[in-house]
């Protein structure tokens, strides 16, 4: 089987790609590297290229017939997303439809989407399911709230099957160290905690300590990158299979605060890690985290690395090595 990988130079996207070479398919990746890296595309065919270009799109679709295509490229902060919209529509947005529309031309007909819980806005109920109302409170999140909505459309009218991931924190790194985490800048918190425990930054700051928690500190749901990828494998195999086009939720369901995040840190790496409380950042919800129950019944999804312990250990491991 033949799947196309857009920003699979990426984060994510390189973890992915590495696991579809593992299991035998055939990989082309298509990447801009604005953010991604040339070198972690492991197995891979590499075509630098943008999904602005619907040149490269047809010629891309002319030469090889592609059973599937995942969509990982896509602008991922929020705050910027409210500075600059502009930027976060075209790339995240506009540039989707772009590769649709090819996708559409050539009759490619199985499409993943990495989405997000920001399409959710502040929660009002947790753990939050598929059905909990689409209220996103940036252009970040609007801007993938509307990609699923076209979906919705592109199945109805053009039959374009579609499975919607909606990654709640993803975080960890591979168990074999050959990939990891790498943003510039980097805003996530678990690599940012591993680069004070490695004396790469002073300390960590944490941003608001008077939330409604039970320690004042933000809770996330932070979801191992290969359990991920193991989703966009199994959502795949759904429309392979005639399944309807979905969307899921994917997290633990187990939500740990900042301060839990730094601890556990301390634990596994054993090294100090110096914190500063700071200002709340805008736009963070108090509390997110997943009902993953219907990627478990549908899907068949089992996250194996779900311990956040075994997360932040394969971080530390990149966070030394990589
Ligand atoms: N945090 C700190 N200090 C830091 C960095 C983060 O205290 O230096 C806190 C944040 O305030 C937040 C938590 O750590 O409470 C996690 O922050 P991240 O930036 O790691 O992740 P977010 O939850 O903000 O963002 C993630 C994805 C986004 C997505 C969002 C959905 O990375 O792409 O979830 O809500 F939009």
């Amino acid at each position: 089987m033949r799947i196309l990988v857009v920003g699979g130079a990426g984060y994510i996207g390189s973890h992915m790609v590495k696991l579809l070479n593992q299991r035998g398919f055939e990989v082309t990746v298509l990447d801009n590297l604005c953010n991604g890296h040339r070198d972690a595309v492991r197995g891979a065919r590499f075509v630098l290229g943008d999904l602005y270009e619907r040149e490269i799109l047809d010629q891309l679709f002319e030469e090889t017939r592609f059973d599937g295509v995942m969509h990982f490229a896509s602008y991922i902060q929020v705050g910027e997303s409210v500075r600059e919209p502009a930027k976060y529509y075209r790339n995240n947005v506009f540039k989707t439809q772009n590769l649709l529309d090819a996708m559409i031309a050539h009759r490619v007909g199985h499409f993943i989407f990495s989405s997000t819980a920001a399409i959710f806005g502040e929660p009002i109920r947790i753990p939050i399911d598929e059905t909990h109302p689409k209220q996103p409170i940036n252009p970040y999140g609007r801007g993938k709230w509307m990609v699923e909505q076209m979906l919705e459309d592109y199945d109805t009218a053009y039959g374009l099957k579609s499975v919607c991931l909606r990654y709640f924190n993803a975080a960890g790194a591979d168990p074999d160290g050959e990939l990891g985490e790498r943003h510039d800048p980097e805003t996530h918190l678990i690599p940012l905690v591993l680069q004070a425990a490695a004396g790469r930054r002073p300390h960590i700051t944490v941003f608001g300590q008077d939330y409604a928690t039970p320690d004042g500190t933000c809770i996330r749901d932070y979801v191992h990158v290969n359990d991920l990828g193991e989703a966009h494998l199994l959502a795949l195999q759904r429309l392979w299979d005639g399944g309807t086009s979905a969307a899921y939720n994917l997290g633990n369901g187990n939500g740990f605060s900042v301060r839990e995040v730094i601890d556990t840190a301390r634990a596994v790496t054993g090294r100090e890690i110096p914190v500063e409380y700071g200002e709340r950042r805008a736009g963070d919800p108090a509390r997110l985290v997943a009902d993953s129950r219907q990627a478990q019944t549908e899907l068949g999804w089992t996250p194996h690395r779900a311990d956040l312990a075994t997360i932040i250990a394969d971080a530390w491991r990149w966070e030394l090595h990589g």
